[in-house]
């Protein structure tokens, strides 16, 4: 992937634009503002030899830098293709180390370390080795299957990643019947809705989607008839149980930009509904309205500095690399 020319907005085109999100948050103030850091931050990319790729929950000031905006996998596949020297990564911190393994020739830059997921700290590899030997006993066949929302070396003890966009898919493609799936409860639930093969899931979540209760999603459906509720799996059942459609990120805006329907309830993090509301301007997207307080650590000011000071490098012993790059290359073998 080849860094992109990006425009720099003037203040005014961005408020045009940033306004259709939160008119209270992006007024001409604001975005003069924005507008000047995102003019510093083209201008240092080209510098660096960067490019910046942003996952669908940023801030709508970001997805003005990035050369490339997606969901978990897209960005994967998108960090193995980088040919830049720099890879500036907005999003949270697992994410950024997906991006090294997968290509650890780069430098891969996170511009604040606290950006994390509650996901990624509810395992550890000491907890999953010794879950993993005990379940063996029972299940010689046993595969772990790690949602990509972990620490590295919790990828490394995995036979393969998924994301939300192929769970169901690698699941049924690895040779094994018994899979241990972590850190995902929701995630493991709703895989095992659809699948044959017995799931012993992990109690990880979301602290964002497992938030959400039906009792929201049924007050917004009675309230405006014909509305599509598109919900993310990392939700809990119940919450799924009212969907009509369950999907990743991405694969939201493409059903949304697809679909017949003009009107829709966005059942996940509020990044992903700012991003309708910006680029599918001929329907209405009603938010579910939780924020992922991890990915909102990233702001332009941030980048600015990573692409400045060169901060804060993601870097990974050799082994924890080599072993967790099989399990995420398993995932783009499996997953597509
Ligand atoms: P996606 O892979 O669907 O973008 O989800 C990532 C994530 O962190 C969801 O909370
Ligand atoms: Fe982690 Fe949830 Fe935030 Fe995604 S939305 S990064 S799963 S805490």
């Amino acid at each position: 992937m080849e860094t992109a020319t990006i425009q720099t907005p003037t203040g005014a085109e961005l408020h045009r634009k940033l306004a259709a999100v939160d008119p209270g948050a992006y007024g001409p103030e604001a975005c003069d503002r924005h507008a000047a850091e995102i003019r510093q931050i083209l201008q240092l990319k080209r510098e660096r030899n960067a490019i910046v790729l942003a996952h669908n929950y940023q801030r709508p000031e970001i997805f003005e830098i990035a050369d490339f905006i997606g969901d978990s996998l897209e960005l994967a596949r998108a960090a193995r293709a980088a040919e830049a020297e720099v890879i500036v990564f907005c999003g949270v911190h697992f994410m950024a180390e997906t991006a090294k393994i997968l290509n650890p020739e780069r430098m891969v830059l996170l511009p604040e370390m606290r950006a994390g997921c509650s996901l990624a700290e509810s395992v550890t590899a000491e907890a999953l080795a010794e879950r993993k030997a005990e379940l063996a006993k029972l299940y010689p066949d046993l595969a772990v299957v790690s949602y990509v929302n972990c620490t590295a070396d919790v990828k490394a003890l995995s036979d393969a990643c998924c994301t939300s966009a192929n769970a169901v898919r690698i699941v049924e493609a690895i040779d094994s019947e018994h899979v241990l799936f972590v850190p995902d409860r929701n995630l493991a639930d709703y895989v095992q809705s659809k699948s044959r093969k017995q799931i012993i899931s992990w109690d990880g979540n979301c602290y964002v989607h497992h938030q959400i209760t039906p009792t929201e999603i049924e007050r917004v459906r009675n309230s405006i008839p014909g509305i599509q509720v598109l919900a993310h799996p990392e939700c809990r059942r119940d919450v799924l149980a009212l969907a009509d459609a369950v999907l990743s990120t991405s694969a939201m805006m493409r059903y949304a930009r697809e679909s017949a329907a003009d009107k829709f309830l966005i059942v996940t993090e509020c990044g992903l509904s700012d991003r309708l509301l910006m680029e599918v301007p001929n329907k209405r997207f009603f938010k579910a309205c939780k924020l992922c307080h991890y990915m909102k650590m990233i702001t332009l000011g941030g980048t600015l500095d990573a692409l400045r000071n060169l901060r804060y490098e993601i870097t990974l012993p050799d082994e924890v690399i080599a072993g967790a790059r099989q399990a995420l290359e398993k995932m783009l073998e499996l997953g597509g």
